[in-house]
């Protein structure tokens, strides 16, 4: 599918790489990652814009590392994040650091180094980095995040647009910030921004947010105050199955035909529609439960589960699955239930998908770049997955996988007499 025609990328078959660093494990492929953070830039050709990836849909430093070669800008959301960046190469001037609860220490590290914009997100957020600025004779850009309350018709734990959801603040309460950043010495005024949900299919919501940002900068404008950016968010979707998102092209057209002919820089904060196809999770096949009872259902289990992919079972998220080589010997053609080992109902990497599978063989688990083994965790003790970049046909190990002794450090058993 998609980057990983006929399960191979870069020039390396994927069922080599389970061969090479065994299952569960990720793979990307660099020309996919390259391909879709330069469809962003073929579209903005001729704009003076910014693509600042979303760190978190992937932090890993292989990944930062080839798009901070492209000149990307990263979004980040914590001092861990903007270490990553600063490791993989990014230039912290074009980091925006975003986040609706960022602490005293992350402020004064990304004060530090310097990053491009604060995006600030309560009135207390933007005392605090006043104050702290202040204290060191510096000037902090900032951005005020609105909420402009527009549906983004997405998952209800990934919109964040609606005045109901704890992001940014109200369109009047930003032009009262304004004006009190205004008058703070520690504080530069550079940006207004947004960011309404996350796989967004439809356009719509873009260009509503979009409409109503663009008037408080004007309103801005009017009561004497510039603006140089519009920071848009990121939240375009990805096709998991059938989801038929707008192209990174109609996306922004759509942005820039709402800031007209305004001297406005754009700045675009994706992270999903970089990453999530440009990578896979490998995962094979353990034990086959096919149904006895004709209403029952058949699972079989797999090497993944729900601490290494959690999409699924957080977002009912469809990725798609196919098995990958020929079928085992013995191979039986029904509806399966794609499931883990973990000791959860919940479990489930793919529901009722028709595959001919048999003990052992191999499945690919599609777009899963963005938001897979970034939010990974250790459940079950189950250790992270390792993470395999394909470049120009070699396999680059990215991240190894963990050892149980990894997962047990810092933690100490208690002497007898306590
Ligand atoms: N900017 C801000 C301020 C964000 O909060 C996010 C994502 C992004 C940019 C990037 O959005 P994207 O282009 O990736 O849609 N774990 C969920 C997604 C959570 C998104 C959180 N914020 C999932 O797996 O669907």
């Amino acid at each position: 599918m998609g980057a990983f025609p006929e399960h191979c990328a870069d020039g390396v078959a994927l069922a080599a790489v389970a061969d090479a660093f065994d299952t569960p494990c990720y793979v990307y492929s660099q020309t996919a990652l390259r391909a879709r953070y330069q469809a962003f830039e073929r579209a903005l050709e001729g704009v003076d814009a910014r693509v600042c990836f979303a760190v978190k849909a992937n932090p890993n430093i292989g990944v930062l590392g080839v798009l901070a070669d492209l000149g990307s800008g990263f979004d980040i959301v914590s001092v861990g994040e903007l270490e990553r960046v600063i490791t993989a190469g990014g230039a912290p001037e074009d980091i925006v650091f975003s986040g609706v609860g960022k602490r005293r220490d992350e402020l004064e590290r990304a004060l530090d180094v310097g990053v491009g914009c604060f995006n600030i997100e309560s009135e207390s957020e933007l005392e605090r980095l006043n104050t702290l600025a202040t204290r060191r004779s510096q000037s902090a850009p900032i951005s005020i995040r609105v909420n402009p309350d527009v549906d983004a018709r997405t998952h209800p734990f990934i919109a964040t647009g609606l005045s109901e959801n704890k992001f940014g603040v109200d369109v009047e309460s930003a032009a009262t910030l304004y004006q009190r950043a205004a008058g703070m010495d520690g504080i530069e005024i550079v940006g207004v921004d947004c960011h309404i949900g996350s796989q967004l299919t439809d356009l719509a919501p873009f260009s509503d947010a979009a409409e109503r940002v663009v008037a408080l900068i004007d309103r801005l404008a009017a009561e004497g105050i510039d603006i140089d950016h519009l920071d848009i968010g990121g939240g375009l979707g990805v096709d998991y199955q059938a989801d038929n998102p707008p192209s990174i092209a109609d996306y922004v057209a759509a942005v820039c035909q709402a800031v007209g002919d305004r001297d406005l820089r754009l700045i675009f904060e994706p992270g999903r529609v970089i990453a999530a196809d440009a990578g896979v999770l490998l995962t094979r096949v353990d034990t086959l439960k096919p149904a006895v009872a004709t209403d029952a259902r058949s699972f079989a289990v797999v090497d993944a589960a729900i601490n290494d992919l959690i999409r699924p079972a957080l977002y009912d998220a469809a990725h798609a699955v196919e098995r990958v080589g020929a079928a085992g010997d013995g191979a039986v053609t029904r509806i399966w239930d794609v499931v883990g080992p973990i000791c959860e109902t919940g479990d489930c990497l793919a529901n009722e998908r028709e595959l001919t599978l048999a003990e052992g063989d191999l499945l690919v688990v599609y777009s899963a770049g963005a938001y897979g083994s970034a939010m990974a965790s250790n459940y079950n003790t189950r250790p992270r997955a390792p993470e395999v970049m394909l470049a120009d046909g070699d396999m680059i190990e990215v991240r190894a996988r963990e050892a149980v002794a990894d997962l047990m450090r810092g933690e100490k058993r208690l002497l007898p007499e306590r």
